[in-house]
């Protein structure tokens, strides 16, 4: 999904994540602390997710705020992800990233080498957001009518429903 938030520099910020999982209570996404995401979020936590489905002709938009998941939910979503993105969580610094290409493939083959099947605790740098929404834009395309949305707001203790124009 793509993660929007409100930029240090005044800036809209977008990027991919990876959605861990949906709730009744919101959407979860998890990234390292020192990421710049993770600094916008310390300072403004109004998010806006975009979940496209193309082949199916929707989309969903979530405007909500990012909470910081407790360690132990984000320690029980750390098990949760493959090999491949456990060792990411632990390699993938700042420093790693400016190695010359052939120093980061020995760096990434030493850390498969050392945990083949990953290693099984995150680094203090994986950190999970639940994101708690306030407004949902339901948008469905249709080859043989035009396209829609539904608006879901927060009311209160409730929601209220709109429809507007695709
Ligand atoms: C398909 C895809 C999935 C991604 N999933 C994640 C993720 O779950 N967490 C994450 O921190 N970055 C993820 N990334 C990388 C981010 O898009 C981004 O480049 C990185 O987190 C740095 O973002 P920032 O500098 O805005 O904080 C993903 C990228 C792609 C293309």
């Amino acid at each position: 999904m793509t993660l929007a938030t409100h930029g240090l520099d005044g800036c809209p910020a977008a990027r991919t994540v990876l959605l861990s999982s949906v709730s009744d209570a919101g959407f979860r996404f998890h990234t390292d602390a020192r990421s710049a995401k993770a600094a916008e979020l310390a300072a403004d936590d109004r998010v806006a997710l975009v979940l496209a489905f193309p082949d199916r002709a929707q989309q969903l938009v979530v405007q909500g705020r990012a909470v910081r998941e407790d360690a132990d939910e984000s320690r029980a979503a750390f098990g949760r992800r493959s090999a491949y993105l456990r060792h990411l969580a632990w390699v993938n610094d700042v420093d790693h990233a400016r190695l010359p290409d052939i120093e980061r493939r020995r760096a990434w083959a030493a850390a498969v080498a050392e945990t083949p099947d990953g290693p099984l605790d995150p680094p203090t740098t994986w950190v999970g957001y639940e994101v708690v929404p306030h407004r949902y834009v339901f948008w469905e395309g249709d080859p043989d009518a035009a396209s829609h949305r539904t608006v879901v707001v927060r009311d209160g203790d409730g929601w209220a429903v709109d429809h507007q124009p695709g």
